[in-house]
């Protein structure tokens, strides 16, 4: 049986990773350690919580003696990096814990990974893997044309992505340095089941049911490449599994759209199925973030070749699941929505 340190999986993809892992496969052992921020809830996880094969650690991947007491107690296989400060917007109004968690947090796993696996001089346990999560939005912004390949040069703009950014380079140093079997994955925009409604997606579904105004940045025709959570899941099992130690592997399935097509598939979704009333008068272009990138698309061919990864969900059944799934789950946005949630909306939405 393998051991997997997930890291931050009380988070959007972290949860969905962990369900889509114990959903599969009987014989995997999963250790979720996170630190419980305003982005890590974990009624995400009920369905596992009495699972014998999870269990739950709260943690700061900072926190070096917490971190080397987890692996001294257990015998991690594998760590699946997904904890992070995740929001650009929140990276633009407070860049220093993005500093903290993403670069630091993951430096004090690689240290401890290093550590536990050590069997000689540069010579590692048989097996094991630290995989980085990371994104595309380390490569920048494209113009009109073209694709962000492994080959493309880093080139962060946001304090989230230049943070994500460094997190690759050290994940690279210690494969260069210390020869520690890593992967980094770089995946596109995900949408999906228990996305925290400060990103687009399940910001502009919980407006539309809710009749809020939908701030849209700018002139709205920033594009993103989406991808539904499910398939960034299978890839990040894939590559874990079979990913050559030392790669980067994209993860896209070639999805681009424009936020305001986004924001209008979402309307008329729910004026047509939920609620006749809601329309474009809900549209608001706000202004625009400072330094939004003005195109994302990944180049998928390489993780497609070498792995045989593909993904299963196009936009048109992804984006109506996940919408369905929020109307289900009306008590989930409740939840996440009240308290601090409401201090952050009026901070980032009040004046626009
Ligand atoms: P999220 O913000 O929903 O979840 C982050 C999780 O990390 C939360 O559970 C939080 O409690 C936990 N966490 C934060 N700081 C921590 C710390 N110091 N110690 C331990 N746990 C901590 O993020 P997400 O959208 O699920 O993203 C997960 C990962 O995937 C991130 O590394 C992100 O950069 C990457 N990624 C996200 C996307 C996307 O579209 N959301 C796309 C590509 C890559
Ligand atoms: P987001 O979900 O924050 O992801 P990222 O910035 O990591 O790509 O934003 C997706 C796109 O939607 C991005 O171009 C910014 C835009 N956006 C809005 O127009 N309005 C909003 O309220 C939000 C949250 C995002």
């Amino acid at each position: 049986m393998k051991t997997y340190l997930v890291t931050g999986g009380a988070g959007f993809i972290g949860s969905n990773f962990i369900l889509y892992m114990l959903r599969r496969y009987p014989n995997v052992k999963i250790i979720n350690l996170d630190k419980l921020t305003y982005a890590g809830n974990l009624e995400n996880l009920t369905e596992v919580e009495h699972n014998p094969n999870y269990s739950f650690v709260q943690a700061d991947i900072c926190d070096k003696a917490a971190v080397e007491a987890l692996f001294a107690r257990e015998e991690i296989d594998y760590v699946v990096n997904f904890a992070a400060e995740s929001h650009v917007d929140r990276s633009i109004s407070d860049p220093e814990i993005f500093v903290k968690t993403n670069v630091l947090g993951t430096v004090t796993l690689l240290n401890a990974a290093r550590k536990a696996w050590a069997v000689d001089d540069d010579a590692y346990k048989e097996g094991c893997k630290f995989l980085q999560v990371s994104t595309d939005e380390v490569y920048g912004s494209l113009g009109e044309t073209g694709f962000f390949t492994e080959t493309t040069p880093l080139d962060p703009h946001s304090p989230y992505s230049s943070s994500k950014a460094s997190a690759d380079l050290f994940v690279k140093a210690y494969a260069d340095t210390f020869k520690l079997p890593v992967n980094i994955t770089r995946c596109s925009n995900n949408y999906g089941p228990y996305q925290f409604p400060e990103k687009l997606i399940p910001l502009m579904i919980n407006n539309t049911l809710q009749h809020r105004e939908l701030p849209v940045y700018g002139d709205g025709m920033q594009v993103r490449d989406w991808l539904y959570v499910e398939d960034h899941c299978k890839a990040i099992d894939m590559v874990v599994r079979s990913g050559v130690p030392g790669q980067v592997y994209n993860v896209g399935g070639h999805n681009e759209r424009p936020n305001i097509v986004i924001v209008n598939t979402i309307l008329d979704y729910v004026k047509e199925h939920v609620d006749s009333t809601v329309g474009a008068q809900l549209i608001k272009h706000v202004e625009d973030r400072k330094g939004h990138d003005r195109r994302y698309g990944i180049d998928p061919q390489k993780i497609k070749d070498a792995l045989g990864w593909y993904p299963e969900t196009t936009f048109e059944v992804g984006i109506q699941k996940t919408i369905a799934w929020y109307l289900e789950h009306q008590d989930w946005m409740k939840n996440v929505t009240s308290g601090a949630y409401q201090s952050y909306y009026q901070k980032m939405y009040g004046n626009k």
